[in-house]
């Protein structure tokens, strides 16, 4: 298994990186597209395994894909066959929950493993499941295996207990084709979601309210081919910037939308780091040692839960004590202990960490226990003294397009070895 060696106490992040497609709109988008037999053309999609997973599970259903270039995909579904996922390949991706609505919303019918656990804790889909029976569909859970099955989709409202970003868009792709409307209340406000939704309007789908906590749906009969592009991905943005303010660097980042970093640039002008916005980039620079601060993670447009184990690592580099409180996921502290072998000093109390700083870190053998945390971990490295081994770098690969290439143009020194 291949690991990533990072040599730290370099110099600071230094250039300009482009920001890739949203992996999290990407991998609801790409489902959706089997709700027409019509062609679909996507545009701007991140060189992702999570991507090709899912294309492979499409494959396996009847669906034909194509690349005509890179981050673009032509899906035809005319000749999908199946509405069964198979295990081997749904078991490997999270998000394979949106087979669920897609192929529910297709044919009325599903049977798709339930979604393996993650290192985020457990990962329930109650709520996408009493959203899909509230449009009368009738649902088994038996052996790991979700079975939906109904005459057809009918609209209804639906309020969720959660505010879930995997329900809202779930629900949206079974409402579409439903005879009648659907309401949708709490329901997530992600700009992914509101690319979900652009996507099947272009598609001659009637969802309105995507971005706020109501989205009401008016089922249409067929929906058309469209060409979409994917909105960038505010996730992997706020990667670079964390990583420019971790090591004190000034980095230029292409090809975002600034309005959907809000709150990461509300969070990194507190600490006392530059960011600069002009049109579709912005610039991170740090003058001064960064301030401590608090952080409270929310759904969108709170602080995003998948920048926490980030911003852990920054806040180890600012003057005076920080308190991080995850409010989205019951325990996503994993990477904490790991964190704590390189030297950071770092106490949980329940849903909150309280981050001493400013705290020097030195290299450490570690392993990624999700997506994001080895995302941190490679920060973390870069601001060591000495040499960082990431194991499990798969769980990175599997949502961040060429990292270690878009690093290394920074001024990054790491390496794969096995
Ligand atoms: C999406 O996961 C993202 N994944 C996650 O990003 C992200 O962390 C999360 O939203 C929150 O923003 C994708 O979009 C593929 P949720 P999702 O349903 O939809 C609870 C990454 O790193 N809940 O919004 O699965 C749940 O346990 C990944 O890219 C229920 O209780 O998250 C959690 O505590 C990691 N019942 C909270 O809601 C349900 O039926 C929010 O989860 C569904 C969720």
């Amino acid at each position: 298994m291949p690991k990533l060696l990072v040599t730290g106490g370099k110099r600071p992040l230094q250039g300009t990186v482009k920001i890739s497609g949203a992996k999290n709109a990407a991998v609801a988008i790409i489902p959706a597209a089997i709700l027409t037999s019509a062609p679909v053309r996507l545009e701007n999609l991140p060189e992702i395994s999570d991507i090709h997973v899912l294309v492979e599970i499409l494959q396996s259903l009847g669906v034909r894909a194509s690349w005509p270039e890179p981050g673009v995909l032509l899906l035809d579904s005319s000749g999908l066959h199946s509405w069964q996922a198979p295990y081997r390949l749904v078991s490997r991706l999270r998000a394979s929950y949106y087979l669920l609505g897609a192929l529910a919303g297709r044919f009325g019918r599903a049977e798709v493993p339930a979604p393996g656990g993650c290192d985020l804790g457990p990962r329930p889909i109650d709520q996408h499941l009493k959203g899909l029976a509230a449009l009368g569909a009738q649902i088994e859970v038996e052996h790991g295996l979700v079975k939906i099955a109904a005459k057809g989709l009918y609209g209804g409202d639906i309020y969720l207990d959660v505010v879930s970003v995997g329900a809202t868009i779930n629900l949206m792709l079974a409402a579409v084709r439903a005879q009648g409307k659907t309401v949708i209340e709490n329901a997530a406000r992600e700009p992914e979601i509101v690319d979900v939704a652009n996507f099947l309007n272009a598609m001659g789908a009637r969802i309105r309210g995507a971005g706020t906590d109501v989205i009401k749906i008016t089922g249409v009969d067929e929906l058309g081919g469209v060409a979409h592009s994917v909105i960038p991905d505010r996730v992997e943005a706020g990667t670079y910037m964390i990583a420019a303010a971790a090591t004190a660097g000034d980095v230029l980042l292409l090809d975002v939308i600034p309005k959907h970093l809000d709150p990461v640039i509300a969070k990194l002008r507190e600490m006392g780091v530059t960011v600069e916005v002009a049109g579709d980039s912005l610039r991170v620079s740090v003058r001064e040692t960064p301030q401590a601060i608090d952080i409270k993670t929310f759904p969108y447009p709170g602080f995003p839960t998948d920048l926490q184990s980030l911003a852990m690592v920054l806040l180890t580099r600012a003057e005076g004590n920080s308190i991080i409180t995850e409010n989205v996921f019951e325990s996503r502290f994993r990477h904490v202990d790991e964190l704590k072998r390189m030297g950071a000093r770092i106490k949980v109390e329940g849903r909150s960490a309280i981050i001493e700083g400013v705290c020097p870190l030195s290299g450490a053998p570690v392993r990624a226990t999700d997506l994001r945390a080895g995302a941190a971990f490679i920060i973390a490295g870069l601001v060591a003294d000495g040499k960082t081994l990431i194991s499990d770098i798969d769980h990175i690969y599997r949502g961040y397009e060429n990292i270690c290439g878009k690093l290394r143009a920074l001024g990054a020194s790491l390496v794969e070895v096995e």
